[in-house]
Parts: C-alpha cells; sequence; structure tokens
C-alpha cells in the first residue's frame, strides 16, 4: 500500500494486502457514546478501513451532538445508525442485522453511562441493543472525567465487563476537555485500531517470548558526542508490535529512537552495542524467538573521552585521530549452534548496497540464524528512515523470496509469518 494513495484504490489495496497474508478483511461495528472524544471517530473509522476492514457505525442519540453521522457516513462508506425505533432503518430489525453482522465492536467513546448500561445489560437504545445482542468480541474505549474514572461504580462495571472477556484499551492520561488533568482520556485512534487488530488476530505466538532489537547504537567519543548510523528503528518497532498482536510477550531492546513503545511491549533502553548486548544476554534465555533488527555499530571508539574534547586542548589546524575497535556481533553470539540454540528460532538482517542476494547468502551462512532479511539500501523508497521496506527473505537450503514494496507493518507479518512456518516445520520434525 503506497502512502501517497487516497481513496477507494488505497482501501482496496489494503483489503488485498490482508488476503494475501490469509488474514482476512472483517467487519467491525463501531458504537459511540455521547462524549467529546466522539470527534476522534471518523479517524478511527478511516483508520480501520484503510487496514482493508468493512465498518458500520452506530450512535447513542447524545454522540450524534458531538460527531457528524454524515462524516462517519463518509468515511465508512455506509449509512450510519442512530434509531432503534426508527421504521426505515429497523425494515429488517436491523438491530439483530448489525449485532450478527459483527465481527467485533469497538465501543468509542465509552462514557461512564455507556459502561454502566453494558455492565447491567440495558437495551434502551440501538447502541446497548446492539451490545446485547452481538456474540462478537468487544473492546471499549473508555472516556470520562477522572472522578467518574476513580468512582467505585465506574470500577464495579469495569470488573463486571472484564469478567464477561470484554476487552479495553485505554484510558490515557492527560488534560481532560472537563479542565482536569488525570486518567480519562479516550486512548488515540491508532491506539485503538492497534488493539483492535490483536483482538482479531489469530494468536499464534500465544505463550511465546520474543526478543527484538532495534534502532541505531550510538558509541560515545565523548560526553556530547557519538557514533552513529540512520536506523530509523521503525521496522523493529513493527515486529514488536505486530508480534504482540500474535500473543507474544515481546521485548524490545531499543537503541535510542522517537518512537512510541508499541502497545503489550516491555521496552528495554540501551545506548551502544555493548550495553545492547548485555541486555540482550539477560534476557535471551527465556525467548523461544530472537529477532535482531537493530543497525549495531561494528565498531566503536577506543576510548571515550570523561570530558569534551575542546579545540583548544589541541594544536591549532590539527585533525582528530580516532581509534575503533570491534564491537561483539550479538547475532552471531546467539545464534550460535548449541543445545540451547537448537530450540530457538534467531532471525537477523542484512543492510546490502550491492550484491544484495550474494552478500546476504554468504551472511546467513557466517552469522548461523534461521532466517535472514536483506535490505537493498541503495533504494530510496526502502530500508532506513524509510515507513515501506522491500526486503529479501533467505532460508538455510531454500531459495530466496523477493517480497513486493510494502509498508513496514506489513514487512512485519510477513516476517512472523515465516517464523511461524519455520516453528511448524521443527515441531512436526521432534
Ligand atoms: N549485528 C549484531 N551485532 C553486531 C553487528 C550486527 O547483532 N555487532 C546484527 C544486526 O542486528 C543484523 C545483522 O547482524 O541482524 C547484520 O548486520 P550488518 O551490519 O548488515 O552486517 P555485518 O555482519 O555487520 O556485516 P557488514 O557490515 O560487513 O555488512
Amino acid at each position: 500500500m503506497r502512502d501517497d494513495q487516497t481513496g477507494p484504490a488505497r482501501d482496496r489495496e489494503g483489503r488485498a494486502a490482508r488476503e494475501e497474508r490469509g488474514r482476512p478483511p472483517r467487519r467491525i461495528v463501531v458504537v459511540s457514546g455521547g462524549g467529546i472524544a466522539a470527534y476522534k471517530i471518523p479517524d478511527l473509522v478511516r483508520k480501520l478501513v484503510r487496514a482493508g476492514h468493512s465498518v458500520r457505525c452506530a450512535l447513542t442519540p447524545a454522540a450524534a451532538s458531538f460527531v457528524s453521522p454524515l462524516a462517519l457516513q463518509t468515511v465508512s462508506g455506509e449509512p450510519v445508525r442512530q434509531s432503534l425505533l426508527d421504521p426505515g432503518e429497523e425494515g429488517q430489525i436491523g438491530h439483530i442485522d448489525l449485532a450478527d453482522w459483527a465481527e467485533l465492536v469497538i465501543v468509542a467513546p465509552a462514557t461512564a453511562n455507556l459502561l454502566a448500561r453494558m455492565a447491567h445489560g440495558l437495551a434502551d437504545d440501538l447502541v446497548t441493543t446492539v451490545l446485547l445482542a452481538t456474540r462478537a468480541p468487544v473492546l471499549v474505549a473508555p472516556a470520562m472525567n477522572l472522578n467518574m474514572w476513580d468512582h467505585p461504580a465506574t470500577r464495579q462495571n469495569l470488573d463486571i465487563l472484564r469478567s464477561r472477556g470484554v476487552h479495553m484499551v485505554g484510558p490515557d492520561s492527560g488534560e481532560l476537555a472537563c479542565g482536569w488533568e488525570g486518567a480519562g482520556r479516550m486512548s488515540e485512534p491508532a491506539a485503538i485500531a492497534e488493539v483492535a487488530e490483536s483482538v482479531l488476530c489469530p494468536d499464534t505466538l500465544a505463550g511465546e517470548r520474543v526478543l527484538i532489537t532495534a534502532g541505531g547504537t550510538r558509541e560515545a567519543l565523548d560526553p556530547v558526542r557519538a557514533l552513529t548510523n540512520r536506523s530509523s528503528g521503525k521496522m523493529g518497532y513493527a515486529l514488536a508490535a505486530e508480534a504482540a498482536r500474535r500473543g507474544a510477550e515481546v521485548v524490545l531492546v531499543s537503541a535510542p529512537t522517537n518512537l512510541p513503545i508499541p502497545v503489550g511491549v516491555r521496552r528495554v533502553d540501551v545506548e551502544s552495542a555493548l550495553e545492547m548486548r548485555s541486555a540482550v544476554l539477560d534476557e535471551i534465555d527465556a525467548c523461544g524467538i530472537a529477532i535482531c533488527c537493530a543497525a549495531v555499530a561494528d565498531f566503536r571508539p577506543a576510548e571515550a573521552a570523561s570530558r569534551k574534547i575542546k579545540k583548544e586542548d589541541l594544536e591549532p589546524d590539527a585533525g582528530l585521530r580516532l581509534e575503533l575497535v570491534r564491537n561483539p556481533d550479538i547475532l552471531a553470539e546467539i545464534a550460535a549452534p548449541g543445545g540451547e540454540r537448537a530450540r530457538r528460532v534467531v532471525v537477523g538482517f542484512a543492510a546490502e548496497s550491492h550484491d544484495v542476494i550474494g552478500a546476504s547468502e554468504r551472511k546467513l551462512a557466517r552469522k548461523g540464524c534461521d532466517l535472514l532479511v536483506a535490505n537493498d539500501i541503495s533504494r530510496r523508497d526502502a530500508g532506513f528512515e524509510t515507513d515501506t521496506n522491500a526486503v529479501i527473505l533467505l532460508e538455510p537450503g531454500a531459495g530466496p523470496e523477493e517480497l513486493p514494496l510494502l509498508p513496514k507493518g506489513e514487512v512485519a507479518a510477513r516476517i512472523l509469518d515465516r517464523v511461524d512456518k519455520i516453528r511448524g516445520e521443527r515441531s512436526s520434525r521432534s
């Protein structure tokens, strides 16, 4: 899916990409309660549609004061339902049709009132009737004043809903529309869409612990300067998000990036290659899958100056000679053959500017990993600092598979599909 695409072409591509991965587009009903956060719902619907899903919306009477039904109709491409008693809408007992049609119901914003009505099984308007009638999983995104959020009545209602298997996302903390500051802001549409994917996604990695390295390491020269590289960390973070979505417990060992921690992921922050190695060695024993996506500096300054290197301390006009020493190869170390290694799937990355397949095949053999993901960094639309990537997957004893240019989230899904396949083959052999 290209980022510069808009409209139906982009939505169709979203759907095609899902089909190709064996993750069909899903039918999602978004119901909204009457809170100010409802103004963000067109953005949520747009994100779900772009991801390839079909979306229908229903509003409580109060919600329609905060978000325009026409805006929702435009982004979903479907009529918006508001009334239980509308003879036109209810021609075919529409509320039951909507409840049966849904493969997931998202309640956003879920106000204190709507949560209470859900918890107690009321069905006095279209939204609560759909919620009572549906057999689909339900994801709620609460939004309310923080005192309402903290009230024992709301707490008990949430406990009731959780005990019935209702999924929750948020709320976030921050400035609230009522002027208070604290917990009660509805999660951002991107986070809600992300959690919706994990509710819909098959739990192929449930019970598995996955270690992922990401970002470009920083090798200090002195307290203000460092040697680093152009890695943004986006590919590693996309892998972490996708692994969490598939039910894994994810540890993301990350060099500095500007990226938010993906939902459900534990991040361990590091700077240098040596720090990354020691964090990886602390975590690796408990992990059945390791994916080394970080751009680890191969060399570091032999000595990092403890004080800032000052020009006035050097000869006038003199250059500066740096002595670099080798960093340990973290991937090679954890992929080294051995008892533990035999049960772990290890994935490496290769950044190559020329002879991509040849160099990657040699790297696969040299590093001893189970899967190597090769990047052609000479392309401008793939590799470092981009949102898309075009990679080649190499496994020992199998021909290379070249994937088309895809968003990094899709590439992450393809890589984890391949990891699933390797694990499946291993368990059928043993
Ligand atoms: N890697 C690592 N530790 C290092 C260097 C690299 O774990 N000190 C991992 C990276 O995370 C990546 C893979 O090794 O998964 C390949 O890194 P790359 O820099 O492309 O290859 P190198 O082995 O460093 O070889 P070269 O620089 O000669 O291409």
